[in-house]
């Protein structure tokens, strides 16, 4: 038993190993073959001795029972939003209000990764929780969902208690691969790779949700006390440290000036991305000059989302089909060649009612811009 024990100490190990070098190191050191032998030699150990199954041995990641309904948990902190900034005079405003209070202010930009808030929570360097954003007071339990993403630490390095936050995604390739089996399934395509994500991340059963092929950027530590950093550039790198995945696309500028060229530059390379973008979040980097700026009642001042505008495309209104609804109310929805925007393909368009119609004068064949 003592040999069997030490056996699985070492699998864990290595299986540890192998997924973080895959997963967040983008750096596979084994052949996928060896990584799945050990894996189903940990899995045939723990059938037959379920004693030696602990909540962070790697097999977790395949799933577990489906729940019954999430449980609601309480934010230890509230999870705010940001305000927005749509242009540069909006960027101009905010880098003046900061200066107001704070002198000689440095900006980390980061990319604002379009997928869902979580909130991980690790006591004694082992994951133990894992919640949405919910309504930001309170979020839904949705620990064993998060742990089939391979991104997501089961143990960080050190033994720290704390809270970090990011963004779950589902990667471009994943969503394209979901949706073409959906489409030989013949069931509802997700409409962008976010709802997929959302979709996967409400499943009752974790198992669903281990072959969705989800992803995790950290971005934010909740009690910085225990992680020994000056700064928000210093925090994430104090994060990767302890192996978890940040996004690796931030800089750090020392004026307005040096944002407005990371903005410009993601503007036009978004596309190139392996995963979707919205905008560009812009943080006061110095933690001590945050807490001098302090919070409004919903977002931080130290902080701002910089928010891409709406791709536009051309397309051809090929019909308009009417719908009538249980309460006999006509919806019209316009018929479009099918164009790609976004990310994804638009091929229906709602034209809300007939009098939009006439208003804007709409007509079968009409170049139409979505
Ligand atoms: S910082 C106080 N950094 O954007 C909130 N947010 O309203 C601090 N997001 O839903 C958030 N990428 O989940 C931050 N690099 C990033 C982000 C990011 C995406 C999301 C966040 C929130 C929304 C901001």
């Amino acid at each position: 038993m003592e040999d069997l024990k030490s056996r699985v100490k070492e699998l864990h190990q290595l299986l540890h190993r192998y997924n973080h070098e895959y997963h967040v190191l983008d750096n596979p050191t084994v052949p996928d073959s060896e990584y799945d032998q050990l894996l189903h030699e940990l899995i045939s150990i723990e059938e037959k001795h379920p004693e030696l199954k602990t909540d962070d041995s790697p097999t977790v990641r395949v799933g577990g029972p489906p729940l019954s309904q999430f449980e609601k948990i309480y934010h230890d902190t509230p999870m705010l939003s940001l305000g927005n900034a749509f242009n540069e005079e909006d960027l101009r405003k905010f880098d003046q209000r900061v200066r107001e209070k704070v002198d000689s202010v440095r900006y980390t930009c980061e990319l604002k990764i379009d997928g869902l808030a979580v909130s991980l929570k690790y006591v004694n360097g082992r994951f133990v929780q894992g919640l949405t954003r919910g309504d930001g007071t309170t979020g839904e339990n949705i620990t064993e969902n998060l742990k089939t993403i391979h991104a997501i630490p089961l143990t960080i390095k050190e033994p720290l208690s704390i809270e970090v936050r990011g963004e779950a995604y589902m990667p471009r390739k994943s969503f394209i691969s979901l949706n073409e089996q959906k489409e030989q399934n013949g069931e509802q395509l997700f409409a962008n790779p976010r709802n997929a994500a959302a979709g996967s991340l409400r499943q009752l059963d974790s198992k669903l949700t281990a072959k969705r092929k989800l992803d995790i950027f950290l971005y934010s530590v909740n009690d910085l006390t225990e992680i020994e950093a000056d700064s928000q550039s210093e925090a994430l790198n104090n994060l990767d440290e302890l192996g978890f995945k940040t996004n690796k696309e931030r800089e750090t500028f020392d004026d307005i000036e040096g944002v407005l060229s990371f903005i410009s530059k993601w503007t036009k390379q978004r596309n190139n991305l392996s995963y979707d973008i919205d905008g560009i979040v812009i943080k006061v980097d110095d933690l001590s000059q945050q807490e001098e700026l302090g919070f409004t009642q919903k977002s931080p001042r130290w902080a701002i989302a910089y928010k891409f505008p709406a791709e536009e495309v051309l397309t051809t209104l090929t019909d308009i089909e009417l719908s009538i609804g249980r309460t006999g109310v006509v919806t019209p929805t316009a018929i479009l060649e099918p164009v790609k925007v976004a990310g994804t393909t638009v091929s229906r368009a709602s034209l809300h009612n007939e009098d939009l119609i006439h208003e804007k004068d709409i007509r079968i064949g009409d170049e139409v811009v979505i």
